[in-house]
């Protein structure tokens, strides 16, 4: 299950937004030209990888297969610029990555199996919630709901052709399937309350504090999309370990945080509890999204250490410490006024404890000293099964799969 961390330390400074300015109107480029017909006619007993064309740089899975009799061993494997076989699971090197494959498969859930009958007799209601109450819940709406678009066109056009190692693929492969999970999760919602599909996925083209948080994520995004894009050497090993931090550490690290506590909240009030069932839901995946980031950050450092310079080091945190900022920008624009127990001034709070908490994580300084977590409930409902009467809406074990009947 899930270990979830997080708790911050108190600093009244002030945190700013600086959004930037480029337009969000971006097409992905075309990745690699890819062949789709490797592993899966082949009739050869076993199989080795063509070392790849451009010196450094590591095997992507479709070169051309030759014959061999010669076996990969564990010692060959490595995350990036690995010239392995990439089609051949095991032998397992990374034991950590396949293990979060089986626990993120473990923890299968859907939109539709959660009941939203109670938020929309409370949406309904005039009296039901307060105007500020709406606005929180849209503009999170608004926010996830292209979010968790940008966080799949990361994984799928920017990192995982770089990913030399099939263990992290697999898991890669589950999370970029969550993450459709999660824009269905959003859609539901939105259907289910009849809100205006349009105002809430164009949000992100609308609202500043949504748009800046999404320019920043798309800077990581569209350099490695770019088919040029080739790790292999120093500087651009060091720009694909920005983008993994870009979006494991800021983007579902800490972009998320703000609005999982809000929707939250609804649910420690006993309201909107099927939405806030859905967040819980996502947060838990989230949480294995992190860990699993976490880990390939640092075994990608340690297996190249000359990529952690001082300066990379200094850059990262500039990084984050620029998060900080856009994320508490964004709780105020969500929630220009104290809500649900929320003030604007726990948020400034919260992201600095997580932010230290996330810099810890993948060895770096925390950057602000005594920062507390005002929330501590959020670390316990990581848990599902700590939760299960937390709501009073229907909890399913996901723990089990549905079996199949072949008669
Ligand atoms: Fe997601
Ligand atoms: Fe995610």
């Amino acid at each position: 299950m899930l270990s979830f961390d997080d708790v911050p330390t108190a600093n009244t400074e002030t945190a700013t937004a600086t959004p930037k300015a480029p337009a969000l109107d971006f097409t992905p480029s075309p990745t690699a030209n890819e062949n789709s017909a490797i592993g899966t006619t082949q009739t050869v007993s076993s199989v080795s990888v063509m070392p790849a064309t451009e010196s450094g740089a590591g095997a992507t899975g479709v070169e051309q297969i030759e014959i061999t009799q010669k076996r990969i061993t564990v010692d060959e494997k490595n995350i990036i610029n690995c010239r392995a076989d990439l089609n051949q699971l095991v032998p397992f090197k990374y034991e950590w990555a396949w293990q979060k494959y089986l626990d993120g498969c473990a923890n299968h859930w859907m939109p539709q199996e959660i009941s939203m009958s109670r938020d929309i007799a409370l949406w309904k209601d005039p009296n039901g919630l307060t105007d500020d109450e709406r606005t929180i819940i849209k503009r999170n709406l608004g926010f996830f709901s292209t979010a968790d678009s940008l966080v799949a066109n990361n994984l799928v056009l920017a990192i995982y052709r770089h990913i030399t190692n099939p263990e992290c693929r697999q898991y890669l492969l589950r999370q970029a399937f969550e993450e459709a999970v999660h824009t269905h999760a959003y859609q539901y919602v939105v259907e289910s309350l009849a809100l205006d599909e349009g105002e809430i996925f164009n949000m992100y083209r609308e609202i500043p504090s949504i748009y800046a948080k999404d320019v920043f994520q798309l800077q990581f995004t569209q350099e490695l999309a770019d088919s040029n894009f080739k790790t292999g050497t120093e500087a651009t090993d060091r720009r694909f370990l920005r983008n993994l931090i870009g979006y494991y550490i800021i983007m579902e690290g800490l972009f998320f945080y703000v609005g999982f506590v809000q929707m939250l909240s609804f649910g420690r009030q006993n309201k909107m509890t099927g939405a806030s069932e859905q967040f819980q839901y996502i947060m838990r995946d989230e949480s294995m999204h992190l860990n699993f980031g976490i880990d390939m950050i640092n075994s990608i450092k340690l297996e190249n250490p000359h990529l952690w310079t001082n300066d990379f080091q200094q850059e990262i945190i500039d990084l984050v410490k620029e998060g900080v900022e856009l994320e508490y920008a964004y709780a105020v624009d969500t929630m220009p006024r104290g809500v649900l127990g929320l003030n604007a001034q726990m948020f400034s709070e919260y992201l600095r404890f997580v932010a230290n908490r996330r810099l810890k994580q993948i060895g770096l300084p925390e950057q602000y000293p005594g920062a507390k977590n005002p929330f501590p409930w959020m670390s316990e409902m990581i848990d599902l099964k700590k939760e299960k009467n937390f709501f009073e809406t229907r909890v399913i074990d996901y723990q089990t799969g549905g079996a199949l009947s072949w008669d």
